[in-house]
């Protein structure tokens, strides 16, 4: 795959390379293995964007783990977060007195992880932790605490790794950046 692709008309340029993100998921995992050291966390996956991360991340931790997976909707087809979140899958992992750490893929106007995280806080958890591998700190609309991040990002449309267009494009292997518009040009 090259450094800039087509998807849709749009045009997208490479902006984190998968050596750059193993080396980061490789930092965050050893982090979390010091920090959990004794304990048994449940990680939480946020599906769909966040299941390459997810499985990158769990299988670089070097302590006992549990998973599982929860699935909300907020973006449709849309480029710009709607904010408008939806549960479509939940929880089947007893929460009350476990160690709880959520997988995003990406933190954007923080409304997702938000609900998140008031709906895993109502059950009790003995503790909580977010764990993020792309954060768009510009974009913040409410302020959740983010205890683990890959990478603050500027406030662009990025897919691949995860992340999708329409819901394509999950399958690439680094993450490339929506083009910016420069002047009017030709076209
Ligand atoms: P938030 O609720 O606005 O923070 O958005 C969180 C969710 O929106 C993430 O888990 C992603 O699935 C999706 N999302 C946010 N920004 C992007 C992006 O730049 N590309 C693809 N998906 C995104
Ligand atoms: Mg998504």
């Amino acid at each position: 795959m090259g450094d800039e692709i087509t998807v849709n008309g749009d045009r997208f340029e490479l902006f984190l390379t998968e050596e750059k993100i193993r080396a980061r998921t490789k930092e965050l995992a050893q982090r979390i293995s010091t920090d959990y050291e004794g304990m048994v966390p449940i990680f939480i996956g946020i599906l769909n964007g966040s299941v390459i991360f997810f499985s990158d991340l769990i299988r670089e931790v070097s302590i006992e783990c549990e998973v599982d997976f929860l699935k909300l909707s907020s973006y449709g087809d849309a480029k710009i977060s709607s904010g408008n979140v939806r549960m479509l899958k939940e929880l089947n992992c007893p929460v009350t007195d476990h160690h709880i750490i959520v997988v995003e893929d990406i933190v954007d106007s923080g409304l997702s992880i938000d609900f998140i995280k008031k709906l895993i806080l109502q059950q009790y958890p003995k503790s909580f932790r977010v764990v993020t591998l792309l954060y768009k700190k510009e974009a913040a609309k409410v302020i959740v605490p983010l205890d683990y991040v890959g990478f603050e990002i500027p406030n662009r449309f990025v897919i691949g790794y995860g992340l999708d267009y329409a819901h394509k494009m999950r399958n690439l292997k680094s993450i490339y950046a929506l083009r910016e518009h420069r002047g009017t040009g030709s076209a």
